[in-house]
This record gives C-alpha cells, structure tokens and sequence, in this order.
C-alpha cells in the first residue's frame, strides 16, 4: 500500500510508479471516459433515512455490521474528488440518496439538494465529468414502509423524485443513470444454498421475519423484495425515471445499469437462454431507447439445467467470485448486440488483499474492452468499482473493492498502487 503523498512524490521526481506505460501502450479512442464508482449508502455513512439503516440494526439480522460513518465520504468528498482527479481520472459515478433528499413522501430537502449541488461542483472544479445514479439499491424509509417497488405506484413516485432532482442539479450532471442493477431479484432465483433453497426463497422468509420485527406489515425493500411484483415495476421505473429527467433537460444523456455475468453453458441442456431472458430480458429491451448501457460484470456464471454452478477448481476472490476478467469482454459483446445503444462500463473490479491480483484484474479485463473495440463494438468508457474500499452491503466493511484503502478509525485514505496502474492507464488513454 502507498500513500497519497508517496504517490505525488514519486510522479513528482519521475520515478518509476506502478503502471508507468511502455512505448508500445495501445491506446483508447479519443473522449473515452476513465471513472471511478461510489454509491451513496456504502460511502456517505449516517444514512439513517434509508430503508437499509433500520435492517442493519435488526438483532440476528442478514448484516454483519452497521454502515455506520461507512468512509463518511458525506463530509469528505472535496478531498475524494481532487484525489481522484489528480490519480488521472476524468469521469467519477456516484449516487444520490433519495432517502436524504425526500425524508418523507412529497417532502424535498433544499439543503440535501445544496449538498449534491455542491458535490457536482468539486467534480467541475477538478475536470471530472460526474455521472449520477438516481438510486442505487437504497430508498427512502418511507417509500419501503408502503410496499417499496412492489406496489403499483411506485415508478411514479420514483419519476417525481427524478424530477425534483434534475430540476435542481440536472444542469451540473455528465450522465444519469436512472436505476442500478434493477434486476438483481431476478438473478437470486438462479442461485441454489447449500441447504437446496434459492437465494430467492432464503430471502423471501428474511423478508417475513424482517415485516414481523419491524412492526411494518407493508415493508418491501431491494433484494427482500418479492420479484414478481417489483421486477415490472421497476422496468417501469426506469422508463418514467428516464422521461422525468428528459422532460427537464432534454440534451442530458440517460441510461441505467445491469448486474450482468458472463453466461457459459455447462452442457448442452443449459437453461442459459431461459437465465438471460428471466434475468436480463425486459431490462436490456427497455435499454434500447436509452442513450447508453450500463454494464456492470465481477466474474462468469455458469449455468446448468436448474441453476448455477458454483466455481470448481478457481481462483476465487473475497466475495467468492471466480477471478475471471475476461468475463467483461463477453458482457460488453452481448450486450451491445442485444441493445444497440453505446456501452459504457459502469463497474468492474475485485475484491482482494491482494493488489498485484486487482492490477491483473485490470489489466486483463481492459485488453478484453480493446478487443471490443477492434471489432467496432461502441464503447464510451471504463469505470472501476471502487474508488474506495467501502460498505460491502450485508458482508459488511470486510472485502476490500478499493483502488484506495479506508482506515475506519481515522478516515484516512491509502492510495494502493493499483490506483496509480489504472491512473496512469487513464491519463495517457492507452494500456
Ligand atoms: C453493486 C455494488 C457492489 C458491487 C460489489 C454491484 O453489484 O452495484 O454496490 O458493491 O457490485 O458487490
């Protein structure tokens, strides 16, 4: 691990720093955007309107621990940013909280609004095109109290909540994307427990027991949620989301994000059409009338007659992902053929101690973008998960997705020489 300043000190003297290119680097078209992700909830901390906050403090709950002042990246983002900036990156995707912004139903915070205000402005400041997610998995309290995205009236209060938001930060916005991974419920159903259940199934009881805890009879959160009733909705959802903001600023570029992984049959009576069409299907049409795609791909599937295999004899990373970087180029190829819209990599990335095997990672998953765009495949930009080590959701502070280490005590941030590799690939736009 290396400091920030031992970073500046080296690119100071010209010393050799981790990913200092050779004359035969391969470049990148002109204009592609180099990022970085965060996403409000795993980042800001004290998201206490959230419908996340209350589930982590559930005694016996599915978190391993509070999100807590997470990297209290709510106070520190001028730091963030010009760090983020001066690492070599031009582009940095990071979310909006709903639940901060709305705290109740029909009720907006100008102050909260202020504070995105002033976010976008320190990206501006520094040349970074900021590249905003309206909601990425949290929402607001009350909205999962009334039934969250299952109930019919959900995408409309969600499309209000766009254009609230645009109204007020749209003119200051590079990119919007309206969803994040909205089709996460569809995948859980694919993957089988120990025990014989579903993930789907194991949740759908945690959804029960968490209804009964909370006194909320009514309560539907993100993965709790039941699919067959959130998933439509959510399609929805992005589509009104989607016409909110153009109805405000025509000319801003929209589009969302799927959690996609590379689909490998595992024999010839695969049921991998039926995975794609269940869990992709109605979000990638959706996409066609979009300005982009977002992809977002960890690893590859391979998928059986039921269900998915799980990784045999593989590298695997914190997450028990199989270390797999050429699953992006896969992705990216489907894809595009299946939306016709540009793509734009909206994360990528690997959870590890190990930062030589996340500069791999990078290394091998960036040759894969180039071979896509050898063979003319649009692809607009590259934009790694994370920024920082954060808020892994459920599995809590343990795996480390950071270009940039997080002392939790201190806040003070470590920059890991895979960020300078990847700065350095970002700046000179060439691997
Ligand atoms: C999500 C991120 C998450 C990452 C790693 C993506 O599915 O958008 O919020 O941290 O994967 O698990």
């Amino acid at each position: 691990m290396i400091t920030r300043r031992a970073l500046l000190t080296s690119a100071a003297t010209g010393a050799a720093v981790p990913g200092m290119l050779s004359a035969a680097a391969k470049p990148f078209p002109k204009g592609f955007l180099w990022g970085v992700a965060t996403a409000g909830h795993q980042v800001e901390g004290n998201n206490i309107n959230s419908d996340l906050w209350p589930q982590e403090h559930l005694p016996g709950g599915l978190f391993t621990e509070p999100s807590g002042d997470a990297c209290d990246h709510y106070h520190l983002y001028p730091h963030d940013i010009r760090l983020l900036a001066e690492l070599g990156f031009n582009t940095y995707r990071f979310s909006i909280e709903w639940s901060r912004i709305e705290p109740e139903d029909a009720f907006f915070s100008r102050a909260e609004l202020e504070h995105y205000r002033r976010v976008l402005a320190a990206c501006r400041e520094a040349g970074v095109t900021p590249m905003v997610t309206y909601s990425h998995f949290t929402v607001p309290r009350w909205f999962a109290m009334r039934g969250g995205w299952e109930k019919a009236d959900a995408p409309g209060r969600f499309a209000r909540f766009c254009e609230r938001a645009t109204r007020s930060l749209g003119d200051m916005i590079g990119y919007a994307t309206t969803l994040n991974e909205p089709n996460v419920a569809a995948l859980l159903d694919w993957i089988t427990l120990p025990g014989g259940q579903t993930m789907g199934q194991m949740l759908a009881s945690g959804r029960s027991a968490i209804r009964k805890q909370l006194g909320a009879p009514d309560f539907s959160s993100f993965v709790f949620a039941d699919g067959r009733l959130s998933l439509p909705n959510l399609v929805r959802a992005h589509t009104q989301g989607r016409e909110a903001i153009k109805s405000v600023r025509a000319g801003l570029p929209v589009g969302f994000s799927l959690a996609m992984s590379d689909d490998q049959p595992a024999s010839s009576s695969s049921r991998i059409e039926e995975k794609r069409a269940a869990v992709y299907g109605p979000f990638l049409e959706a996409a066609r009338k979009d300005d982009f795609f977002g992809v977002q791909t960890y690893t590859r599937a391979v998928v059986a007659e039921k269900d998915l295999l799980p990784p045999k004899d593989a590298e695997l990373t914190q997450t028990g992902w199989e270390f797999y970087p050429e699953a992006l180029e896969h992705t990216i190829r489907y894809a595009a053929q299946k939306t016709g819209v540009p793509i734009m990599v909206t994360e990528n990335g690997i959870a590890t101690d190990d930062d030589e095997r996340r500069i791999e990672y990078i290394r091998r998953a960036l040759a894969g973008v180039q071979r896509c765009l050898d063979d003319h495949v649009d692809v607009r930009g590259y934009i790694h998960w994370s920024l920082m080590d954060n808020f892994e959701w459920n599995s809590g502070f343990k795996p480390k997705f950071g270009l940039i280490a997080v002392d939790r005590e201190t806040q003070k941030r470590s920059v890991r020489p895979s960020a300078a590799y990847l700065g350095n690939i970002a700046r000179h736009n060439a691997l």
